[in-house]
């Protein structure tokens, strides 16, 4: 099979095309044959270093919806089923951005029933991380909230879900955003305002900027794993690392199909053409997500 993978890291043209054994799934795992993958600023960050693994092929890709198409021992899958799942992980020599993929059963979910393949593929990675940041924060229904970045795929989905659970939700985004974040379900489209909300989730890694914005005692949640701002006037801080979560999954596939959650590609490229897409990503002002169809 044909596989996106970083041998020596670089820019896009560091993404390179190989071809790889099929990948046999072991016990509580099942194979996908790829019918889209999205593009994220993860695969960006591996395929220019950030996270290490020098010298070794890294495959690329964590967001994958296809079909299930072999299953290891005790999975709860069958051949055939449309699915989605995160495929996690900075050093795995194969990951998503390939003709096949093998996860982990409890990665996986159905797919949605109201959207093709491209957009399904959008949906585990980012909404999986906006889910998991709004735990963090513990917001009750009527707390306000900001979202930075709110106009991104993790701060897009943080809109719309905390919106959808009562919270108040004021969006930060670039100027031209700010019809798109409203019509995602925020009240409000601001600058930020010195101790203003009870809550901050930072999608756009603005740091302690947005720490200032969240009243004394309130909760501050970052996107980038241990490398949240102190805390400062009582305000928890905290970073999400997002983690694979089949059933939470599903919960986000029901709210796809119950309308709540928006889907948005920006355009698809051939695997094939992976190191365009990754150009493209690079170019900056990609609005929706960039999909890669093997
Ligand atoms: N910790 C985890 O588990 C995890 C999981 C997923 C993602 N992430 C991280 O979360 C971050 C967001 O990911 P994403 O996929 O949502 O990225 P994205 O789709 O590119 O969204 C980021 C958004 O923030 C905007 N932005 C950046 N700086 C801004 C500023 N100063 N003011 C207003 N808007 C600003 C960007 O606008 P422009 O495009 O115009 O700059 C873009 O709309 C990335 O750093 C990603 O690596 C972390």
């Amino acid at each position: 099979m044909r596989a996106a993978v970083v041998r020596t890291f670089g820019g896009p043209e560091a993404v390179e095309i190989v071809e790889a054994a099929l990948p046999e799934p072991g016990a509580r795992q099942v194979r996908i044959r790829v019918a889209a993958s999205a593009l994220n600023p993860v695969d960006a960050g591996v395929r220019a270093g950030m996270f290490g693994g020098a010298g070794k092929q890294i495959g690329l890709g964590w967001d994958v919806a296809g079909t299930v198409d072999a299953t290891g021992v005790a999975s709860a899958w069958n051949v055939g089923d449309e699915v989605v799942a995160l495929h996690p992980g900075v050093a795995a020599p194969l990951g998503a951005h390939a003709e096949y993929v093998v996860v982990d059963t409890d990665a996986v979910a159905a797919a949605p029933a109201t959207v093709d393949a491209v957009h399904a593929a959008t949906l585990p990675l980012n909404a999986l991380t906006a889910a998991q940041a709004l735990d963090l924060l513990e917001l009750t229904p009527g707390r306000s909230l900001l979202v930075t970045g709110a106009a991104g795929a993790v701060g897009g989905y943080a809109v719309q879900l905390a919106a959808h659970r009562g919270v108040t939700v004021t969006g930060l985004a670039r100027e031209g955003d700010a019809g798109l974040v409203r019509s995602l379900g925020a009240a409000h489209v601001t600058e930020g305002t010195a101790g203003a909300f009870d809550a901050v989730l930072d999608a756009a890694v603005l740091g302690g900027t947005a720490l200032a914005w969240v009243r004394d005692g309130g909760a501050y949640a970052g996107v980038i794993p241990q490398a949240q701002p102190a805390s400062e006037r009582g305000v928890r801080t905290t970073a999400v690392e997002v983690g694979a979560d089949g059933a939470r999954l599903a919960e986000l596939v029901r709210l796809v199909d119950d309308g709540v959650l928006t889907l948005r590609v920006a355009e698809t490229f051939a695997l094939d053409d992976a190191a365009k897409a990754h150009a493209r990503l690079a170019e900056g002002g990609v609005r929706g997500r960039l999909v890669l169809v093997p």
